[in-house]
């Protein structure tokens, strides 16, 4: 076993002035550059491409407020397009799946980070291909921080007591070189389960209280995460759960179990305080939804507590913020959306993403609430359902497999949600703040690849 890599602090390059309203932004380049990494030590290397060569990428520490442009250097062999997941960019600046950039090109990224504090990812979202370039490493976690969260007095200190865990689920070949997804049109579930690169690592920790910022950057595969001692197996620890997608929840949700699905963030506080010199095992459930559980799909990471005591001046105050509640004129759903298998592609109210004449299948007008009704209507499979630009709540879940509305999600905003089999999801937000034509589809990114993608068109006029 190894220890929990965490993925360095990505420095500015220069400040630049914002040409309009003068203000500072920070500028930085990266890197996407093929590397390998000797992850079976018996075994040859595994083959990977990452921003700044690395997997996961450099992490981005940000102020809410200030602006930052960041340019996306293509050094590897397939296209790329970057998409700050989770960040309400302007279109442009988006990751539009067609809007690629060829190999040996750079585009510039502008983004405002104009949102509270909040756990966001950049991946890439080039078209057809954004399964494999993700699989193969391009992903990084982007923090926002700012002032009303930091004086909470939650655990803090990047890498040391706040440490981000990108979950992610890959296969091998024999050689030590990645098993391929490029072929697969429904999912590749992975055997080998990562986190922040590494496989099954651990991590030392004092008897205090950590935040732990989850993000599953599988392709395909979603967890049902748990703590348990070593030596107790079987009992599952209660921990809160202080913030999702969009930040901190209203108040801290404790629960002793977290689904979590692509692309989701759930942000932890996990106490070692009575835990002195044990180790402590974060484990997912052996049958998550439909995936496929192959041996040791179940074990995480583990924790290794120090027998000495601390001094922990962390707390986790019983208000994290107010959520303003958003004002839906009556709960009618403007759209019912099914996320369905049609003759073997993947499609949303019988729309591909390649047919262009019909796949904006929204027109919000911009600035006011809608309330989109998701239906899994596949059968067997499941669809972490994302939608660019919006926060959104999570209104009901009925039908198939549902778990109800869990506590951690209805305590904060989200920017995906995870429809079970058979279920249907509704959820409500204000298409704001920009105009302009955004995606919205399943993050299985086999799925996305494989058509279940369409578009929404957020217009202040109708046309
Ligand atoms: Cu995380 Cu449209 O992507
Ligand atoms: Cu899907």
């Amino acid at each position: 076993q190894y220890p929990l890599p965490i993925a360095p602090v990505k420095q500015p390059k220069m400040t630049i002035t914002n040409p309009v309203t003068k203000n500072p932004i920070d500028y930085y380049e990266i890197n996407i550059l093929p590397f390998q990494q000797q992850v079976y030590p018996t075994k040859g290397k595994a083959n990977l491409v990452g921003y700044d060569g690395m997997s996961p990428g450099p992490t981005f520490l940000v102020e809410k407020g200030r602006e930052t442009v960041v340019r996306f250097i293509n050094n590897s062999t397939l296209p790329n397009a970057v998409h700050l997941h989770g960040s309400p960019s302007r279109a442009p600046w988006d990751g539009w799946a067609e809007d690629t950039t060829q190999p040996k090109q750079y585009k510039d990224y502008y983004y405002p980070n104009s949102q509270s504090a909040r756990t966001l990812w950049y991946h890439d979202h080039a078209m057809d291909i954004t399964a494999v370039n993700a699989y193969y490493g391009q992903a990084g976690a982007y923090l926002i921080h700012d002032s009303a969260e930091d004086s909470l007095g939650l655990p803090s200190g990047y890498g040391k007591y706040d440490i981000p865990l990108i979950l992610s689920a890959k296969q091998y070949n024999k050689d030590g070189t990645l098993y391929s997804p490029a072929s697969e049109t429904t999912s590749l579930y992975g055997d080998v389960i990562h986190v922040n690169g590494q496989p099954w690592p651990y991590l030392k920790v004092e008897p205090r209280k950590y935040r732990f910022r989850f993000c599953d950057a599988s392709i395909s595969r979603s967890f049902q995460l748990y703590f348990e001692r070593q030596a107790a197996a079987g009992t599952k620890i209660p921990f809160q759960v202080i913030g999702s997608d969009a930040g901190l929840l209203s108040s801290p949700a404790t629960t002793s179990k977290l689904a979590i699905s692509m692309a989701e963030r759930y942000e932890v506080v996990f106490d070692f305080t009575n835990y002195k010199g044990q180790n402590i095992t974060l484990r997912s459930d052996e049958k998550v939804g439909a995936d496929t559980p192959y041996l040791n799909t179940d074990k995480v990471m583990r924790f290794v507590v120090s027998n000495t005591a601390v001094n922990d001046p962390s707390t986790v105050p019983s208000t994290l913020r107010t959520i303003e509640d958003l004002p839906v004129k009556d709960g009618t759903p403007a759209h019912h959306f099914k996320f369905e298998r049609q003759n073997g592609e993947w499609r949303i109210n019988g729309v591909g993403f390649s047919d262009i004449n019909n796949r904006v299948l929204a027109k919000p007008p911009r600035g006011t609430v809608e309330v989109w009704e998701l239906e899994n209507s596949s059968g067997g499979w499941t669809h972490p359902v994302h939608v660019h630009l919006v926060d959104f709540k999570v209104v009901s879940r009925t039908g198939g497999e549902n778990r109800g509305v869990q506590n951690y999600e209805a305590q904060g905003l989200k920017d995906v949600v995870w429809l079970n089999k058979g279920e249907t999801v509704r959820v409500e937000a204000r298409y704001a703040p920009w105009d302009g034509v955004y995606m919205f589809h399943c993050h299985n990114l086999i799925h996305e690849d494989h058509e279940m993608m369409a578009a929404f068109n957020a217009t202040a006029l109708t046309d």
